[in-house]
């Protein structure tokens, strides 16, 4: 019976994919058995051909002149908060009120591939802590646990996982009893997959039961938001309000209350923090208005935008505002933007992906054979209605992004400012840190978020007492100093 309606299937499928010129993903099909019969189905059953075909058409078969604009104005910026300043103490005010009313919930986007940082699991898994070796996740979900004992709420957390790492992430939160959390608090939710294709615009198979596909871009967490339930989830419990960040901010800085306040009372559809670039050419996405829309313009297309690369009459970069990849999302505005988002644009990226070959063995390319496609989270910022709403950060104690292990946005350079933000603390606290001589501090420091949030709780907390600063020092949720665990 089982194999009938495989039949039917098959013939159906075929007929689709021949329709679209892609019929060769079948050319294993006599190989395979039925539960990989029945994968590859699943699989196909659930591409959309002709959106593919669009795709494809308009991407690879033809190649879309770039973007032109008139004008591109640089984004108004709301400087650093800064407590003396009577709206940073409003926004914080109004933001520590959604936070104790319950209105807040995380979205952490983790279903990206992580391939830069060779690192074989999800990006979340990875121990990041110097001395401890605690993972990214686990202090993403300290520090949501000190800001629910702080507000006396529950922050649920929506946690986006694709088809390349949901097991092994469920696994890992399974397996450390959701790091704290309440398990009802901790939602993964799936992002869709896109196909990859070749330079002719074939699919490109990556199993004899697979077609190979990438997530589709931090963007997909729009619908995948509504598709899976989250904005409905997100309602139920009065969250209107989804904090969102990319999982390999080590530093973030949980549910800052004045990024929360500044946002509800500036008209609350999609607000966003900023940094102020290091180099014209930083890795970075660029904020900016283009013809009056908002935008962020990738760092690898500010050659085609050279107003983006002005300097002023001393040197300092126009067009400032770095995209940390930070932003707020009112609850609403995600379900009503879903309905748009077969009108976002897609971006596409030449990559090296590995295939089967005529023979059926599995190729890895050394130079970029096809192409992935993907979509970004902040394309949604053209949508709002409301004057833009760009706060300023600094980077230390915010944004310590893990894209490589060395280098510009890398493990050493995260641990190195980590080290120095928390060494800060231990200094305001009244115990001397060692320093080189560059003045950079030459011990490892952790502070674990659930004895100290802030500056000032630890100094509270601190009370006097001589932290040993020696040699390597974490500190833990009870402030008890703990021994280096083995690398
Ligand atoms: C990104 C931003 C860039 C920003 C920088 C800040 C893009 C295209 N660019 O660059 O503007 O300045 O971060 O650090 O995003 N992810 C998913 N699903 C996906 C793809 C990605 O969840 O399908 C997640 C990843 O797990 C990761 C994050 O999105 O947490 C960012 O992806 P990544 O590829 O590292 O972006 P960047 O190129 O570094």
């Amino acid at each position: 019976m089982d194999s009938e309606i495989s039949a039917r299937d098959e013939n159906e499928l075929r007929e689709t994919a021949r329709k679209f010129d892609q019929e060769h993903i079948f050319r294993f099909w006599n190989e395979l058995d039925d539960a990989a019969r029945a994968r590859l189905s699943q699989q196909v059953g659930d591409i959309d051909f002709p959106f593919m075909h669009g795709l494809i058409e308009r991407w690879v078969r033809n190649e879309p002149p770039p973007e032109t604009f008139d004008a591109i104005t640089p984004i108004p910026v709301i400087p650093p908060a800064d407590p003396a300043r009577p709206d940073a103490r409003a926004a914080f005010d109004a933001g520590e009120a959604a936070l104790r009313a319950g209105r807040v919930g995380i979205v952490i986007v983790a279903g990206g591939q992580g391939t830069r940082l060779g690192f074989d699991g999800p990006k979340g898994a990875y121990p990041i802590g110097p001395v401890t070796r605690k993972t990214i996740f686990e202090y993403h979900a300290e520090r949501i646990r000190a800001v629910n004992r702080r507000y006396a709420c529950a922050l649920p957390l929506y946690l986006m996982v694709s088809d390349t790492n949901e097991a092994a992430t469920r696994a890992f939160f399974r397996e450390h009893a959701w790091f704290g959390l309440n398990e009802r608090d901790v939602l993964f939710f799936r992002q869709r997959m896109v196909p990859c294709v070749d330079t002719a615009g074939r699919f490109l198979l990556d199993a004899p039961d697979h077609v190979a596909a990438n997530p589709n871009g931090h963007g997909g967490c729009i619908p995948a938001l509504v598709d899976n339930g989250c904005t409905k989830d997100a309602r139920a419990r009065g969250v209107d309000t989804l904090y969102y960040f990319q999982v390999d901010n080590w530093a973030v800085n949980m549910a800052d209350p004045y990024f929360i306040g500044y946002h509800v009372l500036g008209g609350g559809e999609m607000s966003s923090k900023v940094h102020r670039k290091e180099a014209l050419r930083e890795g970075v996405g660029v904020h900016c208005i283009c013809d009056g829309e908002y935008r962020v313009i990738e760092y690898s297309e500010l050659d085609l935008y050279p107003q983006l690369l002005e300097t002023d009459d001393h040197g300092a970069i126009v067009h400032y505002a770095g995209n940390p990849a930070m932003h707020i999302l009112d609850v609403g505005f995600v379900e009503r933007i879903a309905g748009a988002y077969d009108r976002f644009p897609w971006h596409r990226a030449f990559k090296k992906i590995p295939f089967l070959d005529d023979a059926g063995d599995l190729s890895k390319p050394d130079a970029p054979n096809g192409y992935k496609f993907e979509t970004f989270i902040f394309d949604a910022l053209r949508y709002i209605t409301h004057a833009p709403i760009a706060l300023e950060i600094r980077r230390a104690g915010e944004y310590t992004p893990i894209k490589d292990f060395d280098g510009v946005n890398s493990v050493r350079r995260a641990w190195r400012e980590q080290n120095a933000y928390w060494a800060g603390w231990i200094e305001a606290a009244g115990c001397p840190v060692p320093r080189d001589e560059r003045g950079d501090v030459s011990i490892a420091v952790e502070i674990s978020p659930l004895f100290a949030l802030t500056r000032d709780e630890f100094i509270a907390k601190s009370d006097g007492r001589a932290w040993p600063t020696h040699q390597d020092l974490a500190i833990d949720p009870r402030g008890e100093v703990i021994a280096p665990r083995a690398p």
